[in-house]
């Protein structure tokens, strides 16, 4: 055998031995989903849904909890952010919708983005429509609301854009009070 020969035999060889291992590889990540699958039910559901305390959250004051990844700002607030809400008329909103997912088709007037009647509890994701970034609470920005630095867009105290480059108003998720002091999302 020459030099060559010997030298290409080695090399067929690695390959073969390449080619096996990925296979075992391949195979091992293929089952682990099915193994998964069978047992998910308490995973799953805690992460879908999840019930969060507010009993300590005062007025004028944000909690904000992760929820699917995503940061929620739960607000309650305060009776002059409520009236501001309420006294902007639909044709200064530049998005007219609720983006509520509790209020499909509604418009966005500030009963129909709030989780009770009194409008004090706000609850949205707190994710810039824009690009995703995470806008800054407590009353900031143009309109008392929130601001998103990224590229300066203002949100109004019902997370309803006013002015900046995002197109949608903070998207209110699924969410309801389980008790007096509880409100689940999902
Ligand atoms: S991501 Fe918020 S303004 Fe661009």
């Amino acid at each position: 055998m020459s030099h060559a020969e010997d030298n290409a035999g080695t090399r067929r060889d690695f390959l073969y031995y390449a080619t096996a291992g990925a296979g075992a590889v391949a195979t091992g990540a293929a089952v682990w989903p099915l193994v998964n699958q069978m047992n998910p039910s308490a995973d799953v559901q805690a992460l879908s849904s999840i019930f969060v305390d507010v009993s300590a959250v005062e007025v004028g004051t944000q909690l904000t909890v992760k929820w699917l990844g995503k940061p929620v700002f739960i607000r309650r607030r305060t009776p002059e952010e409520i009236e501001a809400a309420r006294a902007t008329a639909i044709s200064e909103l530049p998005d007219a919708m609720a983006e509520n997912a509790n209020k499909p088709d509604a418009d966005a007037a500030d009963q129909n983005r709030t989780l009770d009647e009194a409008g004090e509890w706000l609850v949205m994701m707190g994710v810039c429509t824009h690009l995703g970034c995470v806008p800054l609470g407590d009353g900031s920005g143009d309109f008392g609301g929130w601001f998103c630095p990224c590229h300066g867009s203002h949100y109004d105290t019902a997370g309803r854009i006013r002015k900046g480059p995002a197109p949608r108003n903070l998207p209110v998720p699924v969410a309801a009070f389980d008790n007096e002091t509880t409100i689940k999302l999902g």
